[in-house]
């Protein structure tokens, strides 16, 4: 699509997850034509770029992010017609499409692993790390993102192979340029294809550096390499990129993202969601809403001016943001309205991630049978050898990624008219009106919420480049400020039940009020505050003109 400068700071990306979106042909699995038949729900909504995860060719060992073709289609998902009808469906509503790039290793069935495995002197060998054992074991200790070593000894060539994921996902070796090679080719098929940009799989562990304790570091090519991919195929094409990249601080995101670093636009930032993880996805304490707010503030005045935030309260490895830092039961509507406008009103580009937009909460999966996914399935054992069962389903219960990959809910019919055959995995039991069909007639819902958080998300320049500044945080409260070309924008949400007055030191008038979750915000000498209230209101400096 013809490229506006900076135009990602006014994207609103949508995240679909293709297994479990929509249906077209009643096999179960999510597919390209059931994408097409709802772009036209995705223009509603607003948003204009959407975020595919993989959709390649897979074994499926991870759900696709084992890649067996970079260049193809999975045939569950359709054709690369299909996907190329979907792309110009997408562009012809103004919508921008992003891949999802997972090059940090491939499936053990892609032919270049296949080769590799074949003999040390295989032209492949190279592309994928092996190394000789070392003391009779594995060549370092390093283990596995999803539990266990991260080598795997290969019989026939008597090495072993770095997988920082499975044991199906073996890590490639960027050191070797001639696979750097080929990864720039398969990126630039896609983008001269008309993609406009990437999701970069766990981008900051393309290079390794051996001597760290743990895999997952930054080694020591990494800015080089991303450099080069910049330069070689993301930057010739305009393409907007975004890296997940766990662990990083806004000193190190700008290494990634800052303007003179030609690497990346903007990395994602977890910290805020790890917020309550006693060490583990599966082990939540009580969540804290004071840090939880500190952790998106210090991003925000790290950032400010200098590089560009995400805003991320969920994605297809989280649970549902609800059910972890809202209210699944009676404020479910309220809740999920004031964590957006929270997110929202900060500057960043919003990542939604499918059903996240009609407020969805976690299932609640009885039994293990249930679950799908590797890492649920290797934690659910591991937490068995010390937990008693109840207590390991009611961490796998918070926790599981599986929480956000059961069926989107369109409608009321069977299987919340995502299929209509048998669902891969279970669909959510959730509340009637949670389904996109309910929500989008109903003016109250959480649908109608984010179809005016997004608009002004895209238009308001307030809301957009304005200024950060947080100006309380306490008791649960929080308050901030954006401040553009003379115009302020106050941002004011109340974390839980309890109802609280504080008072309204920010020149707010009653009638400045943009955006609110309840329809009478009670704006006075004080504010008073109700359950989850949330609101984005106009000010101005002691009573000089609101605009
Ligand atoms: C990323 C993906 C996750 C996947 C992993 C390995 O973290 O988001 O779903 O399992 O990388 O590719
Ligand atoms: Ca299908």
């Amino acid at each position: 699509m013809k490229q506006e400068q900076d135009w990602y700071k006014k994207a609103v990306v949508y995240q679909i997850y293709p297994k479990s979106f929509c249906d077209s042909n009643g096999d179960g699995v999510g597919d390209i034509r059931g994408i097409i038949s709802k772009l036209d729900y995705l223009s509603d909504l607003g948003v204009n770029t959407v975020w595919l995860s993989p959709c390649y060719p897979s074994p499926n060992h991870d759900n696709g992010y084992d890649i067996s073709d970079y260049r193809g289609i999975g045939k569950e998902y359709g054709t690369l017609n299909d996907f190329r009808e979907m792309l110009d469906q997408m562009h012809r509503r103004g919508i921008r499409l992003l891949m999802d790039l997972v090059v940090n290793h491939t499936s053990d069935e892609h032919p270049w692993f296949v080769e590799s495995r074949k003999s040390r002197d295989n032209p492949y060998r190279d592309f994928y790390i092996w190394k000789d054992g070392k003391d009779g074991g594995a060549p370092n200790d390093w283990n596995a993102t999803f539990g266990g070593p991260a080598w795997e000894y290969d019989e026939s060539t008597k090495q072993y192979y770095l997988h920082l994921f499975t044991v199906q996902q073996p890590d490639l070796n960027w050191d070797n340029p001639e696979a750097r090679r080929e990864i720039v080719d398969m990126i630039n098929y896609w983008l001269d294809m008309g993609v406009d940009g990437f999701r970069c799989d766990v981008i900051n562990s393309i290079s390794k550096d051996f001597t760290a304790p743990y895999g997952g570091g930054i080694g020591p090519h990494l800015h080089e390499y991303l450099h080069e991919l910049n330069r070689k195929a993301f930057a010739p094409h305009g393409a907007m990129t975004v890296g997940e990249t766990w662990g990083l601080t806004p000193e190190t995101a700008l290494d990634f993202t800052g303007a003179d670093r030609q690497e990346l636009t903007m990395t994602f930032q977890f910290d805020h969601v790890c917020c309550g993880w006693d060490g583990s996805k599966f082990k939540k304490g009580k969540f804290d809403a004071k840090m939880f707010v500190g952790l998106l503030a210090h991003w925000q005045a790290g950032l400010n001016g200098r590089g560009w935030n995400t805003l991320v309260n969920e994605n297809h490895d989280l649970p549902r943001s609800v059910s972890q830092f809202g209210d699944e039961t009676v404020y479910v509507r309220e809740s999920a309205k004031m964590l957006a406008t929270l997110l929202y009103g900060m500057q960043g580009t919003p990542y939604i991630y499918q059903g996240q937009e009609l407020g969805l909460i976690n299932p609640h999966f009885g039994d293990i049978s249930e679950y799908d996914d590797i890492e649920t399935i290797n934690a659910y054992h591991e937490l068995a050898k010390k937990y008693e069962i109840p207590k390991v389903l009611k961490m796998l219960n918070d926790g599981s990624r599986d929480n956000s990959r059961v069926p989107m809910p369109w409608d009321g019919s069977k299987n919340a008219g995502f299929t209509a055959g048998k669902p891969w995995i279970k669909s959510g039991d959730y509340p009637a009106f949670m389904t996109a069909e309910r929500e989008r007639s109903d003016e109250n819902s959480v649908f109608q919420y984010y179809k005016k958080l997004i608009a002004l998300k895209k238009t308001d320049e307030c809301l957009i480049y304005g200024d950060f500044r947080l100006l309380k945080n306490e008791h649960n409260v929080c308050v901030y400020e954006r401040s553009y070309n003379g115009k302020k924008r106050i941002v004011i949400c109340l974390f839980g039940t309890n109802a609280q007055s504080i008072a309204n030191i920010y020149g707010i008038r009653p009638g400045g009020v943009v955006l609110s979750n309840y329809p009478d915000a009670a704006i006075g000498e004080r504010i008073a505050l109700r359950p989850y209230e949330a609101m984005i209101v106009k000010a101005s400096d002691a009573g000089g003109a609101v605009e």
